[in-house]
């Protein structure tokens, strides 16, 4: 049997101190390339029946961000005539904060009936906590983010995401300007109940 390098503490530790900065709060500088491919090679470690490997990653970094804020802009203009002058400004700054955003593209083939959509799809959502933390183990600080903009079909097109793909998660990467409050949590053991048989 393989040795687990680390303490069961210390994976204790790093599930227990997880949280996200709020992508507004997140600063350059953001990993550089091989610290991204680190970051990824963590991520990709999920549990995935099949093996059919359902996500892929697009990166939106450097002027990329701008570019895609002003066509977000456009498009969210396009779906309210009326929408205000600060709707649009939160549209077009939405991918400007953190210096890198990372999506997680879910990929669902339909045609395949042996795996149930939803699995693959969580194995998209668990790549995506996967990120949150490998951020976090190297010191950045990171948010999971989706809104209009990842249901949107324009903007799909607009980023290439097909018609059987979903955005799973826009991950946003940085360095914290400040360190976020702790939320409070939910209480594990009043979630907890034991079936037993009728
Ligand atoms: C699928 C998914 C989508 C999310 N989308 C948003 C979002 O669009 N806007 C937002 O403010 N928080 C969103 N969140 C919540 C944040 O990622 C985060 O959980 C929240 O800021 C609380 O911080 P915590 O992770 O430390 O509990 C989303 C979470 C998930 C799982």
């Amino acid at each position: 049997m393989n040795t687990v390098p680390n303490s069961a503490t210390d994976i204790l530790r790093s599930l227990d101190s997880r949280r996200s900065i709020p992508a507004r709060q997140l600063d350059a500088p953001g990993p550089d390339a091989a610290t991204l491919a680190r970051m990824l090679r963590a991520a990709v470690r999920v549990p995935d029946h099949g093996r059919r490997v359902p996500f892929r990653f697009l990166r939106i970094a450097g002027p990329a961000r701008a570019c895609l804020g002003e066509a977000l802009t456009a498009i969210a203009r396009h779906r309210d005539p009326d929408a205000s002058q600060a709707v649009l400004d939160k549209d077009r700054e939405r991918f400007n904060h953190a210096p890198l955003v990372i999506a997680v593209i879910a990929v669902l083939d339909a045609s395949d009936d042996k795996i149930p959509a939803q699995e693959r799809l969580l194995s998209a959502g668990c790549v995506c906590f996967a990120l949150l933390q490998a951020a976090q183990g190297h010191g950045f600080g990171a948010q999971w983010l989706t809104g209009w903009p990842a249901y949107d079909r324009q903007v799909h097109a607009l980023l290439g995401v097909g018609e059987e793909e979903r955005v799973a998660g826009f991950i946003h990467i940085g360095t914290p300007r400040a360190d976020a409050p702790e939320r409070e949590r939910p209480d594990p053991l009043a979630l907890l109940s034991d079936w037993s048989p009728a």
